[in-house]
């Protein structure tokens, strides 16, 4: 770790000092379509993620992953049960900047540079000072993107935009970070080493991660436990506790724990 990562990083631990324990209590949410037909898509969904703790949520398409996050985060609300961050609702979260969103399309505005692309939330947060100027600074070099600043989303390649969001993300120094399927767009070599930067960053920052992925090797990989999710309106999520040890390296691919458990998490998504 260099000088600078080091007072980044550092700044990071002693910023963080409220718990971030996530809970996640009888969620259940329906959808009503055009035609008034009535969808379940969440029933009952119950899970706890412990403070700085990487977890990642599989589960077949449609089975509600984005809407579980989206509620989360505050951005929509659940029919019934709970969900408290630290503690607070999604929304007080939300109002105090403890949540970053990763989405899976890095959305960058494109006449906004690098540097102005990662400031975004803070001046939508209000919070434009020379403090936080100096933060967007050591975030382009968390992400890898020393030199870039001033260049636009076109002038990057789609891993380098998609750093950029995590940056933006980061901005806010977010307790919880939430991700989903940051990756999908991304050839498979771009795909490993966001996956080596995405374990660096959380070292050296420690947020609570909430990950979603369709990729099991790319679950099991990242995280301290993998929650699958069942079918769309079915009830019970199944936990994998991923006890390899970190940090997770090339060799941890060759290990026969990794391949029984990408086995077991896709026997989890078949039931
Ligand atoms: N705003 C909405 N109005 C009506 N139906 C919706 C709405 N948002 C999502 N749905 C439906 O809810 C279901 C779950 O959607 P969601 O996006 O949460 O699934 P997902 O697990 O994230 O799927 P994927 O893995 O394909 O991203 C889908 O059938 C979808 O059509
Ligand atoms: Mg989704």
């Amino acid at each position: 770790m260099n000088k600078s990562d080091k007072k980044a990083s550092d700044k990071y631990i002693l910023d963080r000092s409220l718990s971030n324990r996530i809970e996640v209590s009888n969620i259940c949410k329906s959808y009503t379509s055009n035609h008034g037909v009535n969808t379940e898509i969440l029933n009952s969904i119950t899970f706890e993620i412990g403070q700085s703790e990487f977890v990642s949520i599989v589960g077949p398409s449609g089975c509600g992953k984005t809407t579980l996050l989206k509620i989360i985060s505050g951005l929509i609300k659940p029919d019934s049960g709970k969900v408290t961050i630290g503690g607070d609702s999604p929304l007080k979260s939300r109002g105090s900047k403890s949540i970053g969103y990763v989405f899976q399309d890095p959305a960058l505005i494109p006449w906004r540079t690098v540097y102005e692309n990662i400031r975004l939330p803070i001046e939508v947060n209000k919070q434009a000072d020379d403090t936080n100027s100096r933060n967007i600074e050591e975030l382009i070099s968390l992400v890898g993107l020393d030199g870039f600043s001033k260049h636009y989303p076109h002038q990057l390649s789609g891993g380098m935009r998609q750093r950029v969001s995590l940056a933006r993300a980061l901005s806010i120094n977010p307790k919880l970070l939430i991700m989903d399927e940051p990756f999908g767009a991304l050839d498979e070599i771009t795909r490993e080493s966001m996956r080596y930067e995405l374990l660096d960053l959380w070292t050296k920052t420690k947020p609570t991660i909430l990950f979603v992925t369709h990729n099991s090797a790319e679950a099991v990989f990242l995280s301290d436990r993998i929650i699958v999710m069942p079918k769309a309106g079915a009830g019970k999520t199944t936990n994998i506790t991923v006890s390899l040890e970190r940090p997770r390296t090339e060799n941890t691919e060759s290990e026969e724990m990794f391949n029984q458990l990408i086995n077991q998490v896709r026997r989890s998504y078949k039931c």
